[in-house]
């Protein structure tokens, strides 16, 4: 079958990487990719927002499943645009419907899904520039630190946490009436603060039935020791050595279970992946968020591990039978480490040739923002590489990476070098 995915980074490189090991895809397009999906598949210079445009190469080329990578077209409501035009509707798009895909596009409508379900999750409160005084007294009744999250889309930029109260009500203001994150900070969800420590769990569902992925961990900051400024993710490990088979009991039947009947229970159409961020508070596994597709740098740890066919497993999602499915997972950790271009997560230069790759042995080198130029293999994004290995444990996988790493040569080109190191 022909098949389109949409996206750009290492993640669609992963995605493309194992659906291409499938009998069933026969033809694979990627809009618009990167310069490793252009290796294996055929690049297409789409926008994944336009949907008008993504009809014509749909229907020109006999599109016959579309795999979203991102956020943004789900939030945009790929999956509805797809079911409600007469010319589209028999091809499925693996992704929640628009409003599944509010589980990551309104922080308040999560919060509220999970309190409606009973699905463990911090104490809350949402506001808007009309409540901003309320949410102020709300503040005063917590403890420190204050987390102060953005309801909408924010490019993973839109949470906020804060020591001081005096500091926390300030940016409440500013993100409510001065607009500090647009349209996105128009609500402000205010929560209670968890102390634990972070893992990812991913779930496949065809909207009854759920398959759950292998458990992740990644590493957020650009600096090491978890310090400096936020970033997409700059390494992950698979699976997570703390999530042992007590814990993970207790996320599939009070988080995972509760969350596929609370989509069924409200009427909630959804196909695809749901990325289940949670903090392990002594034990006691507690929902942090909802995203509606796979994570990255996590997808190319937990993609790698598994053995079961990835379209096989789609087609099942859409024809709803998921059931009657196995996920065979490879019992080896995998570790991914992020190579970026010097000066990410702030300003960095584009356009720097890539060395080495062809060196690498034993790992697999996917790609997140590169592309070609004149033949070469250019850095194009902040994040430009990401490096995976297997191994018999998550800090043999990590060697592993870091060995090829030195076979690779970009001008400026940074990683941290702990990745893994809270696990030990
Ligand atoms: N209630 C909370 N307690 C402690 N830390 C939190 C809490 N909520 C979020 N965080 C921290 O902030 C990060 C970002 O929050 P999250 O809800 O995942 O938003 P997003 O990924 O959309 O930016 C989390 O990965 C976590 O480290
Ligand atoms: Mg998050």
């Amino acid at each position: 079958m022909t098949i389109l995915l949409l996206g750009s980074g290492g993640r669609e490189h992963a995605f493309a990487w194992k659906m291409l090991q499938s009998p069933l895809c026969t033809k694979l397009f990627v809009a618009p990719g990167n310069a490793g999906t252009e290796g294996i598949a055929i690049n297409v210079n789409l926008k994944i927002t336009d949907f008008e445009a993504i009809k014509i190469f749909a229907l020109i080329e006999k599109v016959e499943m579309v795999v979203v990578g991102p956020e943004d077209p789900l939030v945009k409501g790929i999956f509805d645009f797809f079911q409600n035009d007469s010319e589209l509707k028999h091809i499925p798009v693996i992704g929640p419907s628009k409003l599944g895909a509010q589980l990551e596009g309104s922080k308040e409508f999560a919060k509220e899904f999970l309190v409606k379900h009973n699905i463990p999750t911090a104490g809350y409160d949402s506001f808007t520039k009309e409540t901003v005084e309320a949410g102020c007294s709300f503040l005063e009744t917590l403890q420190p630190p204050y987390v102060l999250k953005a309801d909408g889309l924010a490019s993973g930029k839109g949470v906020l946490i804060i020591q001081e109260l005096a500091e926390a009500k300030e940016e409440l203001r500013n993100m409510l009436v001065h607009s500090k994150f647009g349209e996105a900070s128009s609500k402000v969800v205010i929560e209670e603060f968890l102390d634990g420590i972070e893992l990812s769990c991913f779930v496949l569902t065809d909207g009854k039935n759920y398959k759950i992925l292998p458990t992740a961990k990644d590493y957020k900051r650009i600096g090491e020791g978890d310090t400096g400024l936020n970033t997409g993710g700059m390494g992950a490990v698979s699976p997570v050595p703390f999530a042992d088979p007590v814990l993970l009991n207790k996320i599939e039947n009070r988080i995972v279970k509760p969350t596929i009947s609370g989509l069924i229970k409200d009427g909630i159409t959804y196909k695809g992946f749901v990325f289940i961020g949670l903090i392990n508070v002594k034990g006691e596994p507690i929902v942090i968020e909802y995203n509606v597709r796979m994570g990255d740098p996590e997808t190319e740890v937990v993609i790698p591990r598994l053995k079961s066919d990835l379209v096989e497993l789609f087609l099942a999602v859409a024809n709803e039978k998921l059931n009657e499915k196995t996920l065979e997972i490879d019992s080896q950790s995998a570790a991914t480490i992020m190579v970026v271009s010097g000066g990410y997560p702030e300003e960095y230069v584009n356009g720097k040739v890539i060395s080495g790759i062809e060196t690498v042995s034993d790992a697999i080198v996917f790609h997140a923002g590169t592309k070609t130029l004149n033949g070469k293999v250019v850095s194009n994004g902040g994040r430009v590489l990401a490096v995976t290995s297997f191994g018999n444990d998550f800090q043999d996988a990590i060697k592993k990476s870091y060995q090829n790493i030195d076979k690779l040569h970009f001008d400026k080109m940074y990683f941290r070098k702990d990745i893994g190191f809270d696990l030990l």
